[in-house]
């Protein structure tokens, strides 16, 4: 029960990794609020939370969902002790082929997503006398993948930020870190597989690529960021954590 009487928001909880985080959040005691682009997809996660919670329909792209997505979880519960910037997607191409409005578009969610909701949230943890801060960036920020140009970049912006946040607000009590997930089995790559002309070569060909030779769960990469949200990790900030089982072998 590391996370008693906290609260704990969340972007992009309503699958994979963020639903992961909050279901092992809410069972170590946290309060949670799930916020999503879909509202759907934020509901069931609630549903499935063992002491409840406050579901959303937020966009973390847009300023004014991302200010009143901060003022509801604190009507609900009266502050906020953990952040969660986890919703983010990602596309395929290299600088020649991404196209100029798909970019902007990632980047508007992956980055400036990350940017509004710290925006909005700090100044609620000032006011406390500090919380934490868990960003979702990626393995691929670091070693690099081929064909996902935008993607990369974004995940190293978040990178970067989560450096210059720690910062910029350790004096006010807030640490920030990072996760840095290898591949996961979540919904994204089951898509993936699913599209594959052959989708169990393709699983076949991704687990073998795998030092630990599977994909990991997003179970696996939940257990680190509530470690870097909790009190058990009170000296660590400006850290990015990765969760890649070993890397890839390309
Ligand atoms: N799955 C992986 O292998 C992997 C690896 C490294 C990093 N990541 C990162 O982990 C995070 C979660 O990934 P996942 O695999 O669980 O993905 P997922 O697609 O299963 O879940 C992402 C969630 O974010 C939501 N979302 C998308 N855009 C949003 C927006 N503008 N506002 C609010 N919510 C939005 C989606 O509706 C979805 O519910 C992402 O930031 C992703 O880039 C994933």
């Amino acid at each position: 029960m590391r996370l008693t009487g906290k609260i704990l928001l969340i972007t992009g909880a309503g699958s994979g990794i963020g639903r992961a985080t909050a279901l092992l959040a809410a069972r170590e005691g946290a309060q949670v609020a799930v916020a999503d682009l879909n509202m759907d997809a934020a509901e069931e996660t609630v549903s499935l939370l063992p002491n409840g919670g406050l579901a959303m329909r937020v966009d973390v792209g847009q300023s004014a969902d991302c200010a009143r997505m901060v003022q509801e979880v604190v009507a609900r519960y009266g502050r906020i002790d953990i952040l969660c910037s986890n919703a983010g997607y990602g596309i395929q191409g290299d600088v020649v082929s991404t196209a100029e409005e798909d970019w902007d578009a990632l980047f508007r969610v992956n980055v400036k997503g990350v940017f509004l909701c710290a925006k909005h949230v700090v100044p609620v943890m000032r006011r406390q006398g500090g919380g934490a801060i868990v960003n979702t960036a990626s393995n691929i920020a670091i070693i690099g993948l081929r064909d996902r140009a935008a993607y990369v970049a974004s995940k190293g912006a978040v990178d970067s930020l989560t450096r210059a946040m720690a910062l910029d607000h350790v004096a006010d009590g807030i640490r920030v870190n990072a996760v840095a997930p290898g591949p996961i089995g979540s919904p994204y790559f089951d898509r993936m597989i699913a599209n594959a002309p052959d989708p169990a070569e393709f699983k076949r060909v991704l687990d073998s690529r795998c030092p630990m030779q599977r994909l990991g769960l997003p179970e696996e990469v939940a257990k680190v960021i509530v470690f870097l949200a909790s009190d058990d990790a009170s000296f660590v900030t400006g850290a990015t954590y990765v969760v890649d089982g070993g890397g890839v072998v390309m």
